[in-house]
């Protein structure tokens, strides 16, 4: 099935310039007859502020096309830019897109305070300020208590809400996050999850989130499908949050 191509243009158009265009965008791992085409013939926008689950089976090319979009990873082919965000150098992207992945990523020698600020000093905030907003961003994730403790002190459920912090103390325009809820028991995974929605809200940042999970999908607004590395989008989807359109079903929708 092709990926659309009409529902980019307008998203384009009706809200403002998009954070991510992906133009054609395919990612091959390896050549030759061994070579896998872990995604192909990606279309698609994401807008400022929006809300976006891509949800789909094991090995559909969810975490390949996240990893396209934040640049940790090129296109084989086609095209990925972030016209939102100005120039694409990798120092930019990584000012302006925090990514969130499954599991464990904090840095085992640094406090939990220390892991949340360090991004921000790399940005040149002053000591003070870095302190202070790594102490907001755990109190809003509900770990103010718990900025001293070492990555191996925390449980997995508090680990990621550290990881959650730290991205959103950076305020960023775009949040990219990989199964952030994948590991946590389903009361963490919810707090977990409205946290950075609503953090982002405040932030007016955009969300885009990988997801097995149904629930979260539901949760986070917008939903695309990735089967055998292609997405599909609903028709009239303009990446807002808003109500999707009438959707194209696919292998890959776990939706029930
Ligand atoms: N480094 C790699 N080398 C070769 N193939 C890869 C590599 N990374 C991913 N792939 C392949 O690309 C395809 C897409 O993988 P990807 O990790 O994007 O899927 P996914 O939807 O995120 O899966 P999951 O839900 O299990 O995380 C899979 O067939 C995978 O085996
Ligand atoms: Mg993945």
């Amino acid at each position: 099935m092709d990926a659309p191509e009409t529902p980019a243009t307008t998203a384009v158009r009706d809200t403002g310039t998009p954070l991510v265009h992906c133009e054609n965008a395919a990612r091959t791992y390896g050549r030759g007859t061994g070579a896998v085409v872990a995604v192909h013939g990606l279309n698609c926008v994401v807008p400022p502020g929006a809300r976006i689950a891509v949800v789909g089976p094991s090995g559909s090319g969810k975490s390949t096309l996240l990893h396209l979009m934040a640049g940790l990873d090129s296109p084989t082919a086609g095209r990925v830019s972030h016209p939102g965000l100005g120039v694409g150098d990798a120092e930019r992207l990584a000012r302006h897109i925090g990514v969130v992945f499954q599991g464990p990523s904090l840095l085992p020698p640094l406090t939990a305070a220390e892991n949340v600020a360090l991004p921000l000093r790399i940005d040149g905030v002053p000591e003070d300020e870095a302190d202070t907003r790594a102490r907001v961003a755990l109190a809003r994730l509900g770990l103010e208590e718990l900025g001293r403790r070492l990555p191996d002190e925390l449980s997995a459920g508090q680990a990621q809400r550290v990881a959650v912090a730290r991205v959103l103390a950076r305020r960023p325009r775009l949040v990219l996050a990989d199964e952030p809820t994948g590991q946590l028991d389903r009361e963490t995974g919810r707090q977990v999850l409205s946290v950075l929605l609503g953090a982002a809200s405040e932030l007016s940042a955009a969300v885009l989130v990988t997801t097995h999970d149904p629930r979260v999908a539901r949760e986070v607004g917008v939903r695309w499908y990735m089967a055998d590395g292609r997405l599909i989008q609903p028709e009239s989807d303009d990446g807002t949050g808003g109500p999707a359109g009438p959707l194209r079903r696919s292998r890959g929708g776990e939706e029930p």
